[in-house]
């Protein structure tokens, strides 16, 4: 994961666009800002060892940067949690959100409701094949515990398959499900949660040469374990249909559609989870499109709306949906289908369909990332492999391109992460915040980022990158 922690080692960087909020509160020189004592003494944040932190304080965004209170600015090629895909503060979209705030802010999930109601129709109709109904939840692992929900009350199973080297949330059935250390400090977690392994060339858990025979090998892999947990009482599989933060682990071409085909042999309900996925990531409105695979249910969040308003949901087929139609579905959230977050969710899919932003995702990726990071591994020693589509591209990191050992070793922090961190810290140098994991960089800022700006952090990471290459040989 990324976490907005700031090295007080870290050079200043000062940028020619950098707008500075006045209405900040300013470092002085007497030592940290109001801002940045009371977030220390008060706020306890995700995922941290709470002592170790030393956090940038943020004090403003636009577009594709973010700068701090004394106006270093980044720009930003992690979308934070890639999650601002429209870009940061788009104005439309905060209109829109002070509109629906002045007409109505809030309202119970039994009314119907303007916002609400033109959200769902809208993501239904991107939706492929007959995901007509929306679920709204007010994040992605809220999305994740409601799509196995409504998998177990269509099916009466229980058991749920998920895939190593995934993230599917942090409350209780989404960190089983998920298949990274993330889950570690929550196990044993809930029952009926198995793993298998799901494609990924670079390092085959099946040995396979190339990209078919990873794709046939990790069906065969799924057909046996739908043997022997026994398939009948497999309620669903769930996956990322593109695997986020565990590697941008693009599918091989037949594998989605081959999970489409186990589930419908056994009576399986297919979840694709497009949280970081989903809307335009993929340079597509969502990342199954590019298979043409329908899943039964489709978890998304993050892209819907950029995070303005807390808001993800599950989109449902119409046989899932008949589930529910006489009996009562099991669940709901006060917040369900809240009215700021469905205004921004209408607010931000217009905006997606008038400037072109998908295309503008698929162009990015097909014309500038894929070429240049192609580029930069023929060059780099460290740089094992580049994969990814749309604006959601991965460069693994090794030690020797041969025996593709990691730069870093697996879960790596403190001194065995050192290669890593000096990357990143030499990225946040030249004004650019990185997405890194484990042994990757990932590109991944918003889906409106410029041509020029898009250079402008390729040609960082490909100078920060010469770092990485002292490691390797
Ligand atoms: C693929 C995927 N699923 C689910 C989630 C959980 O979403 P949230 O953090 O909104 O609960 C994430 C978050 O990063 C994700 O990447």
């Amino acid at each position: 994961m990324v976490y907005i922690t700031y090295h007080s080692g870290m050079t200043s960087v000062t940028s020619s666009s950098r707008p500075v909020d006045e209405a900040a509160s300013p470092e002085t020189s007497s030592g940290p800002s109001v801002v940045y004592r009371d977030d220390r003494s008060h706020v306890f944040h995700s995922w941290s060892a709470q002592a170790a932190l030393d956090p940038v304080v943020v004090a403003g965004a636009s577009g594709s940067r973010f700068w701090d209170e004394s106006g270093r600015s980044w720009l930003d090629f992690s979308s934070q949690l890639v999650n601002v895909n429209i870009g940061h503060q788009h104005p439309k979209l905060v209109a829109a959100i002070k509109a629906q705030a002045d007409k109505l802010c809030t309202i119970a999930p039994i009314h119907a409701n303007d916002a609400r109601s033109e959200a769902a129709r809208l993501i239904a109709e991107l939706a492929p094949g007959d995901l007509n109904k929306v679920f709204f939840t007010s994040g992605g692992t809220e999305a994740l515990e409601y799509a196995v929900r409504m998998a177990r009350g269509h099916t009466g199973r229980n058991k749920v398959l998920t895939t190593y080297r995934s993230y599917h949330g942090s409350t209780g059935g989404s960190i089983t499900m998920t298949g990274d250390p993330r889950r570690w400090g929550s196990e044993p977690g809930f029952p009926g949660m198995v793993k298998f392994w799901g494609p990924y060339p670079y390092r085959s858990a099946f040995h396979a040469a190339d990209d078919a025979e990873e794709c046939a090998r990790a069906l065969e892999h799924l057909a046996q374990v739908l043997m022997v947990e026994g398939s009948h009482t497999v309620a669903a599989i769930v996956l990322e249909t593109v695997v986020g933060t565990n590697g941008i682990l693009v599918p091989p071409d037949g594998y989605l559609q081959g999970v489409r085909a186990l589930c419908d042999e056994h009576g399986i309900i297919m979840v694709a989870d497009e949280v970081m996925a989903g809307f335009g990531r993929c340079g597509e409105w969502f990342a199954v499109d590019h298979w043409g695979v329908t899943p039964d249910l489709i978890a998304f969040a993050k892209g819907i709306n950029s995070g303005y308003v807390p808001l993800g949901g599950v989109i449902i087929s119409e046989r899932v949906a008949e589930s529910f139609a006489t009996r009562p579905f099991p669940g709901g959230l006060t917040y369900s289908g809240h009215p700021l977050a469905c205004a921004s969710a209408v607010a931000s899919i217009g905006i997606f369909k008038e400037e072109g932003i998908v295309e503008h995702a698929k162009h990015l990726g097909d014309d500038i990332i894929g070429p240049a990071l192609a580029e930069m591994a023929e060059r780099h020693p460290s740089v094992g492999d580049v994969r990814g589509l749309g604006v959601f591209w991965a460069v693994e990191l090794v030690r020797n391109q041969e025996s593709r050992e990691p730069l870093v070793p697996y879960n790596a922090s403190g001194e065995a992460n050192t290669p890593m961190a000096e990357f990143a810290g030499a990225c946040k140098e030249r004004g650019l915040w990185p997405f890194t994991h484990f042994n990757r960089t990932h590109v991944v800022p918003p889906l409106t980022t410029t041509d020029d700006e898009m250079r402008e952090g390729l040609a960082i990471i490909d100078e920060a990158l010469a770092i990485a290459d002292r490691y390797a040989g």
